[in-house]
């Protein structure tokens, strides 16, 4: 059995006050919510207040980090930086990154690494543009995505991995994938997992879909055999919605 993740991306949305004042508001909602991990990836200079007001309730993650433990990196935070905030789990090349910051699968791989050295989970995002999909690409994409980007690391590393598959052309849009369309892509990345890494790897990954997740879809994703959980942003902002896609099971 694996066990599901509710994610929320905060992205570059809210101070250290309304983030303490969403993790007050969502605790109580979620009190007895113990058939998922729930994780919040709140900006960095919010990481360190979240994990304090989430106590053992809440799993907080930084939604990047550096390949590079220290050094003269101007704006970068090390994967050490963020444990030491109060961190357990690490967001790598998401698809805002890869497009707005030039992240590439190598740099991706490093990040992994790094947070595995470190002690973190990586939540390690793939996925297809429209442009890609549109030209059937999309398998071809995943499967480069995953084999520069997820190269190089043992069934050991990949006990401590989630992959999150995040169509570009449905973040952020409204425009949901069906959930036959993610449960495609998503038996896909299972079977390189036992390609590329072992089958008992691929049993235990999990596989969180992204992209417009919502209260009112969350339910037809989870009943797909292959999709483990949720990695969600615009409706992870407010507690109400956040907590209520986490009971999507209720
Ligand atoms: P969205 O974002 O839920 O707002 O589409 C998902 C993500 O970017 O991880």
């Amino acid at each position: 059995m694996r066990r599901p993740v509710i994610a929320g991306n905060w992205k570059m949305f809210k101070t250290i006050a309304e983030s303490v004042a969403f993790v007050n508001a969502l605790k109580p909602k979620i009190r007895g919510a113990n058939h998922c991990d729930i994780v919040v990836a709140p900006p960095y200079t919010a990481l360190r207040a979240v994990a304090d007001a989430s106590g053992l309730d809440l799993a907080v993650a930084g939604q990047d980090v550096a390949w590079e433990k220290e050094g003269a990196f101007t704006g970068d935070v090390s994967a050490p930086m963020l444990r030491d905030a109060g961190c357990s789990h690490v967001i790598i090349g998401h698809s805002e990154r890869r497009q707005l910051h030039g992240e590439t699968d190598e740099r991706v791989n490093l990040k992994i690494k790094a947070a595995l050295a470190a002690g973190l989970l990586p939540i390690v995002c793939v996925g297809e543009s429209l442009a890609e999909r549109e030209s059937n690409q999309t398998k071809e994409v995943l499967e480069k995505q995953f084999s520069k980007g997820l190269g190089g690391l043992t069934p050991q590393d990949f006990s401590r991995i989630i992959i999150a598959y995040e169509p570009v052309w449905a973040i952020g849009t409204g425009r949901t994938a069906t959930p036959e369309i993610a449960a495609e892509s998503h038996h896909f990345l299972r079977g390189l997992v036992v390609t590329k890494i072992s089958g008992e790897s691929a049993e235990s990954v999990r596989i969180l879909y992204g992209g417009s997740v919502k209260p009112d879809n969350i339910r037809g994703l989870m009943a797909q055999e292959d999709i483990d959980g949720a990695l969600v942003g615009g409706a992870s902002l407010s507690a109400e919605s956040f907590a209520a896609i986490v009971g999507y099971n209720s």
